[in-house]
């Protein structure tokens, strides 16, 4: 597709190889078309294909919540792509309960390995070789709501503050390298995960949420993310590491 208006121009990524966990449905189906567009190599992953891995795309089955999924994911890298480049850690979801202390044990345990766990272990399998090429970029899809600590949520909220700290660390530590670790926080956008959640929350709580819409005046679409981790993700913010991008319409104020 020919570069225009705000899309990454096509060669951007040319000669990029880039692993997007989740790129089967929503946000990391948008991140992959995204960067096919822009010329990258892309491999995906997901548990199952029953969502579209994008025209163009590899794709390896595996389940990002344990360590042979990891493993699985990580070599199919080494065979399809010869090495990874980009890193965009995207595979995530929450499933609501009535409150913290409603949240079992093995949701705690689900919520840390999908959300935080994962990035974990796939960025120790791979940042090594971008270590050594000195050069990489590894980008961690997080969530707008981490500060607002909703209880529905703590478990999933939780995991990606775990995560959203572990980023600005591995950021430091692998800086001198030349590798760049940074962060995107979506709001509610519009993908059949963030639906079925929001779904679910409505019927254990009826009463509404965080707003029924942002401020910007419509939810986000997955677009709207891809282009914020192709940013992160691309030379032009090559000067950027540590960060934490929130991209929610305005939807939780910062202070
Ligand atoms: N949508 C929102 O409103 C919103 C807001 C804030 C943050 N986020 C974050 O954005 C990211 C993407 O969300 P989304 O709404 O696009 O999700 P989605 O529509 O549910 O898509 C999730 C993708 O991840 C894969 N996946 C889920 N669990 C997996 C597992 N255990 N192992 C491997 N792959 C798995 C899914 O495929 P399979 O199910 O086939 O495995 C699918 O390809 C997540 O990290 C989420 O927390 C989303």
């Amino acid at each position: 597709m020919a570069a225009s208006g705000n899309e990454f121009g096509k060669g951007e990524f040319e000669g990029k190889r880039a692993l997007v966990t989740g790129g089967t449905r929503g946000i990391g189906a948008a991140v992959v078309r995204r960067l096919l567009e822009a010329g990258a190599q892309v491999l995906t992953t997901a548990r199952s294909q029953t969502g579209t891995v994008p025209e163009g795309a590899a794709f390896v089955a595996a389940d990002v919540r344990t360590q042979e999924g990891a493993r699985a994911i990580a070599d199919a890298a080494r065979e399809a792509l010869g090495g990874v480049d980009v890193l965009v850690h995207n595979a995530g979801g929450a499933r609501p309960h009535k409150g913290a202390l409603a949240i079992p044990e093995d949701e705690w345990q689900d919520a840390l390995e999908l959300n935080f766990l994962a990035a974990v272990r796939l960025d120790a399998l791979l940042a090594p070789g971008m270590r050594e090429r000195r050069s990489g970029a590894i980008v961690h899809v997080s969530s707008a709501a981490v500060p607002a600590a909703i209880p529905q949520f703590l478990h999933y909220e939780a995991a990606k503050a775990a995560l959203e700290n572990y980023s600005r660390g591995l950021a430091a530590e692998l800086a001198p390298a030349g590798v760049r670790v940074n962060t995107v926080s979506p709001g509610r956008v519009e993908t059949p995960g963030g639906e079925a959640t929001r779904e679910q929350w409505a019927r254990l709580d009826p009463s509404p949420g965080p707003g029924t819409t942002t401020p910007l005046g419509r939810d986000g679409r997955p677009d709207d993310i891809a282009d914020a981790v192709l940013f992160l993700a691309s030379e032009r913010a090559s000067w950027l590491t540590g960060s934490n991008l929130f991209v929610d319409g305005g939807e939780f104020p910062r202070g």
